[in-house]
């Protein structure tokens, strides 16, 4: 850790390599979206100047890990970068048996897969997209139970990523014969990258360990969470994050996990527990998706690069430079009157485009918008979570979505203070013009997951009058 003398928090890291970021006028970006028929997803990455559209896989890999890649083991079974995985993963989580795969959904299938059947609740602080999809394949039906502060925008709260947890013992009195599994989602990604506290981890955990059903942490953002608990929360304050991850893991019996996340890497995941019998079940599914137990899907030289980035992720220079370049991004937003989700989270900054855009009805998806405009006059590329995500029901008709946001997600290590600035002069200057942007509409759209490839219009002739 630097001194305390100075103030100024530095990104802990000096640059290497570096990859050419090429400027754009707002000519060519006027033509891009065009081209990309309106949608972000639909763009050339050549064509975006910062790239916030997620921080899974995206972010920069160390010299350490690139030269553990480079020790890879190939064998088929039995590598010895299969051990050198295992090892840093039980030194974090402290789980018995340790299941690689191809990145967190897959780990998800697979939990699912042995453990959930039809008709099956399977409670969650909050679902993510993919955790819900997998839950549901299986026949099951997911239950979020997020704290009311949770699904507030601007309420205050440490840890608006918790638990409900009055509700949690009511499900589990009511049906508990039906709950095979409870997860908890740390951070909270689809609410907003928020934290859950070490305190709710225990709550729930002394629940699960009362009704006796298996509890797991989606484990994704371990390292932000265990970060985000040693500065909200006093009494962790004289802990180091590894030993507030470590508590976390011992209070629950498995975790999935993409490595994509807090696993530094571009490609990777594991699922992790103790129950040996229920591990072998997932290890024979395993074989038939993803491949021998020992690889797991991966390569010998991705198990390297995980095992080394997990130990990174919990680098406290690396977690208070990360935090707080978000948190910077946030003040610096809410000083200028940006609305934002508050407080910021961990790995992403949420604008809040119904408060930006009160003139655009949600029928014409005021974040989608915001979204076009960020890229139109900054290049910059982001997601909205909105009405175009959310909001087609199975039935085909529309329904609003309960927030409109336009997520900043911020790749990992990637990048310094100045893009930083430039994010927050592009926001502050779009929320300048905001009274002009317009709405748009839907041309054509698939019927599930619409927002990835859906071809989109203004509404109104311009999206800026
Ligand atoms: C909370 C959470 N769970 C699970 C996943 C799925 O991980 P993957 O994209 O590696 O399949 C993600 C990915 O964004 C996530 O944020």
């Amino acid at each position: 850790m630097m001194g305390t003398k100075f103030h100024t928090i530095i990104e802990p890291f000096r640059i290497k390599t570096v990859e050419p970021i090429r400027q754009t006028t707002e000519a060519e970006r006027r033509v891009a979206l065009e081209t990309a028929h309106n949608n972000v997803f639909l763009l050339k990455a050549r064509d975006v100047i910062i790239d916030l559209l997620t921080d899974s896989g995206t972010g920069a890999m160390s010299v350490y890990q690139w030269a553990g890649m480079m020790k890879g083991d190939e064998s088929y079974a039995g590598a010895r970068s299969f051990d050198v995985f295992e090892k840093s993963v039980k030194d974090i989580t402290g789980f018995s048996h340790v299941i690689p795969t191809h990145q967190g959904r897959a780990a998800e299938h697979i939990l699912f897969h042995t453990l959930v059947k039809p008709g099956d609740i399977v409670p969650n602080n909050t679902h993510f997209d993919t955790t819900r999809a997998n839950v549901e394949d299986m026949g099951g039906i997911p239950l979020d139970l997020p704290i009311h502060e949770g699904r507030r925008a601007e309420s205050v709260h440490p840890f608006k990523g918790n638990m409900d947890v009055a509700k949690l013992e009511q499900v589990l009195e009511e049906k508990g014969e039906r709950i095979p599994l409870v997860m908890l989602t740390v951070t909270n990604n689809s609410e907003g990258g928020q934290p859950v506290s070490l305190a709710n981890v225990r709550e729930v955990s002394a629940l699960c360990r009362r009704y006796e059903v298996p509890l797991f942490i989606d484990a994704c953002r371990f390292a932000e969470n265990a970060w985000l608990n040693k500065t909200r929360d006093h009494s962790l304050s004289h802990r180091t994050a590894r030993s507030i991850a470590q508590e976390m893991f011992s209070l629950a019996d498995g975790c999935t996990m993409s490595a994509k996340k807090d696993g530094m890497s571009n490609i990777g995941g594991f699922l992790a527990m103790n129950n040996g019998t229920i591990a072998s079940q997932c290890r024979a599914r395993l074989v038939l998706t993803e491949g021998f137990p020992t690889y797991g899907g991966l390569a010998g030289y991705d198990l390297e690069a995980i095992a080394v980035g997990l130990n990174e992720a919990l680098d406290e220079d690396y977690l208070r430079y990360r935090i707080r370049s978000i948190e910077y991004l946030s003040e610096r937003l809410l000083a200028c009157g940006v609305p934002l989700v508050t407080p910021a989270g961990g790995h992403a900054l949420y604008l809040d485009a119904r408060r930006m855009l009160p003139h655009i009805p949600q029928k014409e998806f005021p974040a989608w918008a915001l979204s076009l405009v960020l890229y139109l006059e900054g290049g910059i590329r982001a997601a909205e979570i909105g009405s175009v995500m959310f909001g087609r029901r199975p039935d085909g008709s529309e329904r609003p979505a309960e927030l409109e946001l336009v997520r900043l997600a911020f790749p990992r290590r990637m990048y310094t203070q100045s893009h930083v600035d430039y994010v927050a002069e592009v926001v502050q200057y779009v929320n300048s013009m905001a009274s002009r942007i317009r709405g748009v509409r839907i041309v054509e759209a698939p019927p599930v997951l619409r927002h990835f490839t859906a071809h989109m219009a203004p509404a109104h002739g311009a999206l800026v009058a």
